[in-house]
């Protein structure tokens, strides 16, 4: 809503500065902070008219805000949405999503290799209100065919998938479930609109935690839902009136993050593809995946499908639970954190902390070896990254 409409530019760097809410009486040149729960009208007639939506304007913040709707229009303009919704969370979109769009009855067919909070929603929460799945292996698309039942509503996939960094061959997967009726719905959140578009390749939805790389600076918890309008507009009934709306002071922040996002991805890739190939063949260093190092099982596929292969590099250090955890206490630079997509580089022992809540079987199952660790590559100096990663292994192999 009241976005201007001249100057835009046509390259996708330019847009995401460009879009920007309109400016207000005092002509800023950076749009404000809304922090307003409702908005005033006029009289009574104009209440009545814009609540109705027979008129444009704000109501209230869990419905619109100038700063999110600001963030709506760049990042649709990122990922060639029709239209899009944020939520307080990557968890909130991506529950919205199921919760709003499926019935008691339905069937989810999702890739094997999820996120661990989604895989609990879909082990844990749905089937209590009568919504099941199944796993498919997520490299042998050709394999679902079989898989998917006259009851299967929706196809959720994450590619590259957290941590393992496995693909789907989203080309295959939307052929087969477009002639079946059935939403295909992607987790682009390791990727970003920038080293992938899902709904280019025929995907209904998109699906962000705009806390990882597209705030980029590890301050604000968020989520985004884009993609097809028709899609959105159900689900924007049930984000109104369920209430996990983004606030708009991390609408506003994540916002203005997103102009520098071109110029921080290109770093991130460069020296996550670095730190790859330095880590490959290293003694004590197992299993470096990346999807762009020519050694991943697909890489063929990532060449194909991203145009860059994301800021996450993982490998497995000798020692298993016990070496992954001497790795990260001898890291004398890069932060233990769970989160992800921070300029400053981050690792994590996924056996331990994010894909605790899974059984030993299910980690083994996408790839969650017991000493795994997952580096978010950051945006210091790759020689700083580089050194500081050469002495926790050193240390954590003496
Ligand atoms: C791939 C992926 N999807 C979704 C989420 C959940 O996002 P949030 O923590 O913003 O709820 C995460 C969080 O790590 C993630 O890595």
């Amino acid at each position: 809503m009241s976005q201007e409409t001249n100057h835009k530019g046509t390259h996708l760097e330019t847009r995401i500065i460009r879009e920007r809410t309109a400016a207000g009486p005092h002509r800023e040149q950076v749009t404000p902070l809304y922090m307003a729960s409702g908005f005033t009208f006029p009289d009574a007639e104009t209440a009545r008219t814009v609540y109705s939506g027979e008129q444009q304007g704000y109501v209230y913040s869990r419905w619109e805000n100038p700063n999110t709707d600001e963030l709506i229009a760049r990042l649709c303009a990122l990922e060639g949405a029709e239209a899009g919704i944020t939520t307080a969370s990557g968890m909130a979109a991506i529950f919205s999503v199921l919760a709003g769009l499926l019935n008691s009855g339905d069937h989810i067919l999702a890739s094997r290799s999820l996120f661990g909070a989604t895989h609990q929603i879909l082990t844990t929460t749905l089937p209590r209100w009568g919504i099941s799945h199944t796993y498919a292996d997520s490299e042998r698309p050709d394999t679902w065919a079989d898989l998917i039942r006259p009851e299967t509503r929706l196809c959720l996939l994450e590619t590259p998938s957290n941590p393992g960094l496995t693909l789907v061959d989203l080309a295959q997967v939307v052929a087969l479930c477009r002639t079946r009726g059935v939403h295909v719905v992607v987790d682009n959140t390791f990727a970003t609109p920038l080293g992938q578009q899902p709904l280019a390749w025929g995907a209904d939805l998109v699906v962000h935690s705009t806390t990882k790389f597209l705030d980029g600076q590890g301050r604000t918890i968020g989520g985004a839902i884009l993609g097809d309008s028709f899609l959105i507009k159900e689900l924007t009934q049930f984000v109104r009136q369920t209430g996990p709306t983004l606030s708009p002071f991390n609408s506003w922040l994540v916002s203005q993050a997103l102009e520098t996002l071109p110029l921080r991805m290109e770093r991130h890739c460069a020296n996550a593809l670095a730190l790859a190939e330095w880590l490959e063949g290293r003694p004590g260093v197992e299993a470096v995946r990346y999807p762009f190092l020519p050694s991943h099982p697909q890489h063929e596929l990532a060449t194909r499908q991203m145009t860059s292969g994301g800021g996450l590099v993982t490998f497995a250090v000798a020692g298993g639970v016990t070496g992954g955890r001497r790795f990260l206490n001898a890291l004398q630079m890069c932060d233990i954190v769970a989160n992800l997509g921070d300029v400053r580089t981050t690792a994590t022992h996924p056996a331990s902390t994010t894909h605790s809540g899974l059984s030993e079987g299910d980690r083994q199952a996408v790839g969650i070896t017991p000493g795994l660790i997952r580096v978010s590559v950051g945006l210091e100096h790759i020689d700083d990254i580089i050194a500081d990663i050469d002495h926790a292994l050193s240390l954590s192999l003496s």
